[in-house]
């Protein structure tokens, strides 16, 4: 609707917003590396940011998978100290409630934060647990924490991580993630880690349908016992697939810029998101690496309106999915969901 002051930039920015699929490792400010860079010597160009910006966004890269994950391997190179990770994970909480996200579950690699200085797992769990719930009292924000295993890692590896994330259920940690590259490296190897973390009650979200085909979709609720998907806007490309994400109301963790910017579409107007929630599918709107992509989640929502013609409702319906899809325990999503029904503008009043 036009003229609706629910969708001003004022009041996208205003309005009490969740994240679900969103990774610390891509979640860093720049003038932090900035002065990482140059504190540690790095062996990159760091005489100002724009030096910098183009080692770890997307600047004019070609739209494909390799070209932002590549932007990880940079990344791994900053993480030297315990001061540094604290400091680094403490500011994208910050950063999630300055942009009025009320509920973040925010997913870390272990493995990422320890290999260049060969940090223990555990260890960097444990700053990044600590950084995080401090940061989410001093911001007044709720968040949770995702442990993610990366495809194209090693396996053993992934088996030490996802024991760290055992180890510290109860501690913050939420559930279980599979990243990475999904199109050379199948999600097979990882099933009995996944089996294992929903046997303790752990939430599972897959990366899948977003590099690689719906296959991967219906894998990842079938073997890996997925109940959300990361991206997953190809489940549309195969009727079957979306049967069964729709009958299971699996949560679909869309993020739209970071679609175009590994080529999932060719062009935002050709996004599946409005397809999908037309379809009752049940949509979530993340940013998966908003410092990677260089935008906020209220630049998400901007682009579902503008782009997408999306209207306040649709906006609406995506946030109390996402209530919906939260690991939490379901008298804490109780809460969250009075929350939100309480702090978003209502649906009735138009314009
Ligand atoms: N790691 C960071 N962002 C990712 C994405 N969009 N897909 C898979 N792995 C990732
Ligand atoms: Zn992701």
């Amino acid at each position: 609707m036009q003229n609706d002051q629910r969708l001003t930039p004022e009041a996208l920015k205003a309005m009490p917003k969740i994240d679900l699929h969103r990774h610390l490792e891509g979640s860093l400010r720049l003038q932090t590396l900035l002065e990482i860079a140059q504190k540690y010597g790095l062996d990159l160009p760091a005489a100002n940011i724009e030096r910098l910006r183009p080692y770890v966004q997307i600047t004019d890269d070609p739209p494909n998978h390799e070209a932002f994950l590549a932007k990880f391997q940079v990344l791994r190179h900053f993480y030297r100290s315990p001061e540094a990770i604290y400091r680094l994970a403490y500011e994208v909480v910050a950063d999630a409630a300055l942009d009025n996200i009320h509920y973040l579950e925010l997913r870390f690699s272990p493995q990422a934060l320890a290999r260049v200085r060969g940090f223990l797992l555990g260890e960097v769990a444990d700053w990044v647990i600590a950084a995080t719930q401090k940061a989410s009292q001093d911001a007044g924000i709720e968040m949770r924490l995702i442990v993610t295993l990366v495809r194209h890692d090693p396996l053993e590896q992934a088996k030490q991580v996802a024991e760290v994330a055992f180890e510290r259920l109860g501690a913050g940690i939420v559930g279980l993630d599979l990243a990475g590259d999904e199109v050379r490296f199948p999600a097979e190897p990882f099933m009995p880690l996944f089996q294992e973390a929903r046997r303790l009650g752990m939430g599972v979200t897959v990366h899948a349908g977003e590099w690689a085909s719906a296959e991967g979709v219906r894998q990842a609720i079938m073997e890996l016992q997925a109940d959300r998907i990361g991206h997953g806007v190809r489940s549309i490309e195969n009727s079957d697939v979306l049967q069964l994400v729709r009958e299971r109301q699996v949560a679909l963790e869309v993020c739209l810029t970071s679609n175009l910017q590994t080529g999932v579409v060719k062009n935002m107007i050709h996004h599946p998101l409005v397809d999908l929630l037309n379809l009752g599918v049940r949509v979530t709107l993340n940013t998966d690496d908003p410092s990677v992509s260089n935008l906020l989640l209220t630049d998400e929502y901007r682009v579902a309106v503008d782009v997408l013609g999306l209207g306040y409702g649709d906006l609406h319906k995506l946030v109390m999915n996402a209530v919906e899809a939260t690991f939490l325990k379901s008298d804490e999503r109780e809460r969250l969901r009075a929350h939100f029904l309480t702090h978003l503008p209502p649906l009735a009043n138009a314009a």
